[in-house]
């Protein structure tokens, strides 16, 4: 899929309601910038924010918070939650290695929706589920860890089950066809599992928890 040039996309970042500018700002506080103390949910590298928008929609009793460090994308995801009031979604841009910085522990699930699969081995610490981000996660975990991982390519994939696991995550729900598998869940698509779902590609899915 192509990433489109936003003209202007500062300006549309910079005047939008949904973006936190300052989210240090925030650290540890966030239920009270949402107004309630309902699940705080979090998407690394939202894209064009497809999925956090449709869940924000759907889910109106918890918080949902879409990252990304791409302004451009940033403003097509603020572009398209123009006049709607979604009082439960927040927006942030920045880069995922810094959340700590974002966050205390205060976020109920994590989502890595076709994040970049950094196939190469030297790159392997890039990717999302990599121990080092794992350690990351933990620290802005309210209590119990809970990633929803979805992509398209095999080596993220197999990647982040060894990664998860050797992490002592348990799964809820494994798939190797999201799509075609019988044990539905509900599934909000995202941009480029929306893409894939069309060209009948297969979408690798994990729900993995920690119970602390
Ligand atoms: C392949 S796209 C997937 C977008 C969306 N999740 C979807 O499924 O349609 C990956 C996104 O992750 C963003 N991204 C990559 N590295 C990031 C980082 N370190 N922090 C935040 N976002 C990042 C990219 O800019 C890009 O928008």
């Amino acid at each position: 899929m192509r990433y489109n040039v936003v003209k202007n996309a500062e300006k549309i970042i910079e005047n939008s309601s949904y973006l936190v500018k300052n989210p240090e700002s925030y650290k540890g506080k966030w239920s009270s910038l949402f107004n309630n103390n309902n699940k705080i949910c979090l998407e690394l590298g939202m894209g064009r924010g497809s999925f956090i928008i449709q869940m924000a929609k759907n889910n109106p009793n918890i918080n949902y918070i879409g990252l990304e460090l791409d302004k451009s994308q940033t403003a097509t995801a603020i572009n398209n939650i123009k006049g709607q009031n979604l009082k439960n979604l927040k927006i942030i841009c920045a880069d995922a290695r810094n959340i700590i910085n974002y966050f205390g522990k205060e976020i109920d699930t994590i989502y890595l929706t076709f994040s970049e699969p950094w196939p190469k081995k030297q790159d392997e610490k890039k990717r999302f589920t990599h121990e080092s981000y794992l350690k990351l996660y933990d620290r802005i975990f309210k209590k119990d860890k809970h990633i929803i991982l979805k992509t398209d390519n095999k080596i993220l994939f197999a990647s982040s089950l060894e990664s998860l696991s050797n992490y002592w995550y348990s799964f809820n729900k494994v798939s190797l066809d999201l799509h075609k598998d019988e044990r539905k869940i509900e599934n909000v698509m995202t941009d480029f599992e929306k893409q894939y779902f069309k060209e009948h590609r297969p979408v690798y899915y994990v729900d993995a928890f920690f119970k602390n």
